[in-house]
């Protein structure tokens, strides 16, 4: 009886791979190539986002009139407030400290290379100072463009400048009433969406849009990044449709030729209708290392929301931003963070206090982050590690994120799998000191030793000079 269960067992493994076998020829026949917007070549295409892929972080900026109720961005939608009801803030915006110069700063001084300001969002109201509208800075107390003044400071730190653009658009007379607008019918019944949707139309919304794009991008110099959101195909949804998507598109890229645009247009089955992934406030853990052959942004909030949201306290400790940062770049990938800048146009003090303690890490530590990547096979990660890669320099860094490894190395020693002869030097990042280490013998490992004391840095890194 006993030879019974494995024989029945290397059946199931033989069917299972016979299955498999089949389905992957059947893939094979299915993967016609995807259809394409324009005719840039993969190598122009890497070239045009070289320096994103190189330069990793980015500071996101989510600022408008839901700054006032400071209760999420999302506001209007969730409390189901309509234009009257919303009225009383566009009246109040008055943002007296608005100072982007020092929001370039600390974006600066945290290190980020990058910016993307939310120069309109769901709610409709333009930050900069659009013909298509009177729903905008200039008619409030702020009285000027501030996507302007966005631009021109933030230029000036050495910062890319990016721009948001909600395609979604809650103000707007001609945006139909679907799923997710704050008007949205109870019922969710057919006849309900027409009723409320008589006298609106999709067509007039599309052309402003189109027109608002076109001014973002033409009013402004060279802007970098372009980030629209968002889509969510459906009976009662919105798609490329309704946006005009590949008409949009090709409009950017004739505008703005080396700008990098977001993939949340819709345009999923077009092998150049997105430059970069977006996974949003995933955990580390769920980052992967492919999104389909796209490099991924990851985008994240400080704590819940993106607008300033004055009662939300579930802030992530600067540990917990690190590991974001650092496990995007262990996977090829960039991370966003955002700032809600408060009404009166500052910086909230716990973002402040976030982006000092990211700068002082990068400070140190930011020569494993630029330019690098995952590492290349044969590489492995000791529990509690994470590796960065850079490629031109040759080095590999050592992320000790859970220091000083008591659990696991009682002597402040971490062993590393195969790397025998991969490497001639081992120092720490931030000081340049010596790390010995010696190979254990008849095997292919190294152990390194580790200070005793942890180093002054949140998360410490070993660099290792490959050979
Ligand atoms: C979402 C939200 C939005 C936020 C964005 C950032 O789509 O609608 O509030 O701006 O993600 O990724």
């Amino acid at each position: 009886m006993a030879p019974k269960l494995p024989r029945m067992l290397l059946k199931f493994k033989v069917l299972v791979l016979l299955f498999a076998l089949a389905l992957s020829s059947v893939n094979a026949q299915n993967t016609t190539p995807k259809k394409r917007i324009g005719n840039e070549t993969p190598q122009q295409k890497e070239k045009r986002m070289a320096w994103w892929t190189h330069d990793r972080f980015g500071m996101f900026i989510h600022w408008g009139l839901y700054a006032l109720p400071a209760r999420h961005e999302w506001v209007k939608h969730n409390e189901k407030m309509n234009n009257e009801q919303y009225q009383k803030y566009f009246d109040t915006f008055n943002p007296d400290l608005f100072d982007p110069k020092t929001w370039a700063k600390s974006a600066k001084a945290a290190g980020m290379k990058y910016a993307v300001l939310t120069t309109k969002h769901h709610e409709g109201f333009c930050l900069f100072d659009s013909k298509y509208t009177d729903y905008k800075a200039t008619n409030t107390g702020a009285k000027r463009d501030l996507v302007k003044e966005f631009v021109e400071a933030f230029r000036a730190e050495g910062i890319k400048v990016g721009f948001y653009y909600s395609l979604l658009d809650w103000h707007h007379p001609d945006y139909t009433i679907d799923e997710i607008h704050p008007q949205s019918p109870a019922s969710g019944a057919d006849s309900a969406y027409d009723r409320l949707n008589k006298g609106r139309d999709m067509n007039k919304y599309r052309a402003y849009l189109r027109n608002q794009v076109r001014e973002l991008l033409t009013n402004y110099g060279k802007i970098d990044i372009l980030w629209l959101d968002f889509s969510f195909p459906g009976k009662h949804g919105k798609g490329r449709d309704d946006w005009g998507s590949v008409e949009l598109l090709k409009m950017i890229r004739q505008l703005q030729p080396g700008i990098i645009v977001d993939n949340r247009l819709d345009l999923d089955d077009y092998a150049d209708g997105a430059d970069f992934a977006t996974p949003e406030q995933v955990k580390p853990s769920e980052l992967k290392s492919d999104y389909g052959g796209m490099p991924f942004e990851t985008c994240q909030t400080f704590s819940g929301s993106w607008g300033y949201y004055r009662d939300e306290n579930t802030w992530k400790t600067i540990h917990e931003l690190l590991m974001l940062l650092i496990t995007s770049v262990s996977k090829s990938g960039n991370l966003i963070l955002n700032v809600g800048p408060t009404a009166r146009g500052v910086f909230d003090y716990r973002a402040q206090r976030a982006l000092t303690a990211i700068g002082d890490w990068m400070q140190y530590n930011n020569k494993a982050i630029y330019g690098c990547k995952q590492a290349p096979e044969g590489y492995e990660a000791p529990i509690g590690t994470l590796l960065t890669y850079n490629q031109e320099t040759k080095r590999l860094y050592l992320h000790l994120t859970n220091y000083p490894f008591l659990d696991q190395y009682p002597h402040g020693m971490v062993t590393l799998h195969g790397y025998k002869d991969k490497f001639k030097y081992a120092q720490l990042l931030n000081d340049d000191s010596e790390i010995k280490w010696q190979a254990v013998e008849g095997t292919d490992d190294v152990v390194l030793t580790l200070p005793a004391l942890k180093p002054n840095i949140e998360i410490p890194v070993v660099e290792l000079i490959l050979k």
